[in-house]
């Protein structure tokens, strides 16, 4: 596990930027794991830049996205489906038909049209970079506290932090969705690299349990110290709850003397 620790949002997303441009311009035909939430933002903004100034092309990526909500439609303003045409798909060159996001409008067999996204993804051939957020309950995509670590794409059920942290985005008086389909911990953890993004002191907790706690079910994040290839670039205050902020600050001096190619 590779901690990177940053000044501020604003230096996280370019170097989160770098690398995701660095692994894409190295495979054309990367399948990338996208996520959602404003810690997002900097960084699809980033790469929109890079795009635009013709040193990123993206038109053999195939993407996947990690979650949607249950009930809200692609054009529903707070849809994933709708933040990333807004940030990402619209200013790129992404083929329509290399995006995946999970459907939020369907209404019944849930496990079959999930058990599909499953198979998409492995038929495109398992996913190379997967971008993750986190919870201030420490999860990932949706996989809430007590996910199991060998989930898979699947129905969840918002714990009440997330609906809390969610309502604000909401009108007022609009009901907020209850659940969400989301990527699985299990299939988080097939992705062959794994980069997770963290800012703000409201994340300081979940950060340090799932950097230096136990694994557990109860902090979905921890379950990524089984992973061979995780890198987590954060922010003073995310990393703030840190004890061995020395050593990755070393581990990263290190990195970039022996191992440069794992930033870029
Ligand atoms: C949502 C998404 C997560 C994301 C989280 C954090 O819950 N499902 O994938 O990590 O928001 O969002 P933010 O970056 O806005 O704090």
């Amino acid at each position: 596990m590779l901690v990177i620790l940053k000044r501020d949002d604003e230096e996280i997303s370019r170097q989160a930027a770098q690398l995701i441009a660095g692994t894409v311009q190295r495979n054309p035909d990367l399948r990338l794991g996208l996520a959602t939430g404003g810690t997002m933002i900097g960084v699809y903004k980033e790469l929109v830049r890079l795009h635009k100034q013709g040193t990123l092309d993206f038109s053999r990526v195939v993407t996947f996205n990690l979650d949607e909500y249950l009930g809200l439609s692609a054009t529903h303003p707070q849809s994933f489906h709708h933040f990333m045409r807004e940030h990402f798909f619209a200013h790129v060159n992404i083929a329509a038909s290399n995006i995946h996001i999970p459907d939020g409008t369907i209404r019944s067999n849930y496990d079959q049209y999930c058990a599909g996204y499953e198979e998409a993804i492995h038929k495109a051939g398992g996913i190379d970079l997967q971008l993750l957020g986190i919870g201030r309950n420490g999860h990932i995509g949706f996989n809430e506290p007590t996910s199991s670590i060998g989930s898979r794409t699947r129905l969840k059920v918002l714990s009440k932090e997330t609906l809390d942290d969610n309502s604000k985005f909401f009108a007022p008086g609009e009901e907020s969705p209850r659940c969400a389909i989301t990527m699985g911990i299990g299939t988080i953890l097939e992705a062959r690299k794994v980069l997770l993004l963290a800012t703000g002191a409201a994340k300081a907790a979940a950060v340090a349990k799932s950097i230096e706690g136990p694994v557990a079910s109860a902090v979905s994040a921890s379950s990524l110290q089984l992973h061979s290839d995780v890198t987590f670039i954060i922010d003073d205050a995310a990393a703030s709850q840190l004890t061995q902020r020395d050593y990755y600050r070393r581990v990263m001096e290190m990195t970039a003397l022996l191992t440069p190619e794992r930033l870029s």
